[in-house]
């Protein structure tokens, strides 16, 4: 499969996103409900000098977790330390890093439905007493040791919420569900990123890259960041509707912002399946991709949008899918051009 111009995934390379990143709740755009409640328990903490509770942020990708939890850290005032699920494999690397912490600062574990379950088992007693309980070497070298933590607060990201152990959601004092982003929503922060980097653009074309960004700011930046090369190379030095439609076309985004691998996804259900009920792993198969990619990324948009529904049967296209593509449901398999 080719690769996805908006892709989801945060790439390693890409300074780009740190660069525009907001760093303050007042720069953070809409999610107005998380945002105004952990900006309130933040305070909190702040006047009586402890800890933040521990915060869970979920919701699909592109959404502004990791944004959040290094704003809440600054907003605390304190350090930010960071860490991944799938890279947490040794009770050693949870415990390098938990000794690095000071008292009230933040340990940020992104994908943290990935860290192993002996793993999340050290967690409990690290959250809830700020005590390591951990078993070094091994076979018969091996002894228990034990060290006191200072208080500090664990935020949690995942796309993936419900694989959570719940003992483990459970020693989250504060667990926020993000939203996708309306069209306003996108609309500022498509102008407020043009502004860092130090680009016009006009108030129609702000617009149009957010309508066709799948409600997520991460693609919403990155298309703003391909109009600008397009801008660029056409010599122009603001960035105006055409240029950003003549972009987006060049992208095979389509109007109604659905991207090649969307359009794939939906074709295949219809073409190969009949427009379902079909499995996720018979779909995964047929466009080439993992079941969890399609879970985390290709649908939460689509079912949002009302693209296709789940059943318990398997996920069936809606007729809003037939009148995106012009498909009379009742046309043969070969009548199909996608
Ligand atoms: N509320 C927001 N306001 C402004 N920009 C945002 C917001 N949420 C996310 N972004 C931008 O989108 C990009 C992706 O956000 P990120 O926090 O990495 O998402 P997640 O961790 O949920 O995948 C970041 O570069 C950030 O600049
Ligand atoms: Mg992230």
């Amino acid at each position: 499969m080719e690769e996805r111009v908006v892709t989801n995934h945060e790439l390693e390379s890409d300074s780009f996103e740190k660069t525009i990143r907001p760093d303050s709740f007042d720069e953070y755009i809409g999610q107005t409900d998380v945002k105004e409640n952990i900006k309130v328990f933040v305070k909190a903490a702040k006047m009586r000098n402890t800890n933040l509770d521990h915060v869970l942020l979920y919701g699909p990708p592109g959404l502004g977790k990791t944004t959040l939890a290094h704003i809440i850290a600054n907003e605390l005032g304190t350090n930010i330390k960071t860490a991944s699920g799938p890279t947490i494999e040794k009770s050693g690397d949870l415990a390098a890093i938990l000794s690095t912490l000071e008292p009230h600062d933040v340990l940020f574990i992104d994908e943290i439905h990935r860290i192993p379950r002996y793993i999340e088992e050290i967690l409990y007693s690290a959250m809830e007493d700020f005590k390591l309980d951990i078993i070094i070497g091994s076979d018969g070298q091996s002894r228990s040791i034990k060290i006191d933590l200072p208080p500090f607060t664990l935020v949690g990201a995942t796309t993936r919420a419900g694989d959570l152990s719940a003992p483990l959601r459970d020693r989250f004092g504060i667990v926020s569900k993000l939203e996708f982003y309306t069209d306003e929503e996108l609309s500022q922060i498509v102008e407020r990123s043009a502004r860092v980097l130090g680009v016009k653009i006009k108030k129609d074309a702000a617009k149009e890259i957010a309508v066709r960004s799948r409600k997520t700011p991460r693609i919403a930046n990155r298309l703003l960041k391909r109009v600008c090369d397009f801008a660029l190379v056409e010599g122009k030095d603001t960035i105006d509707l055409p240029t950003v439609k003549k972009a987006l076309e060049r992208l095979k985004i389509n109007d109604s912002g659905l991207d090649s691998t969307d359009i794939e996804y939906l074709m295949s259900i219809i073409k190969k399946f009949g427009g379902g009920p079909v499995g996720i792993e018979s779909i995964a198969s047929s466009i080439g991709e993992e079941a969890t990619t399609i879970e985390d990324v290709i649908e939460p948009f689509l079912l949002q949008e009302g693209y296709v529904k789940r059943t318990s049967r398997g996920r069936i296209v809606t007729e809003k899918t037939y009148r995106e593509f012009k498909i009379n449901e009742q046309k043969t398999l070969f009548d199909y051009d996608y």
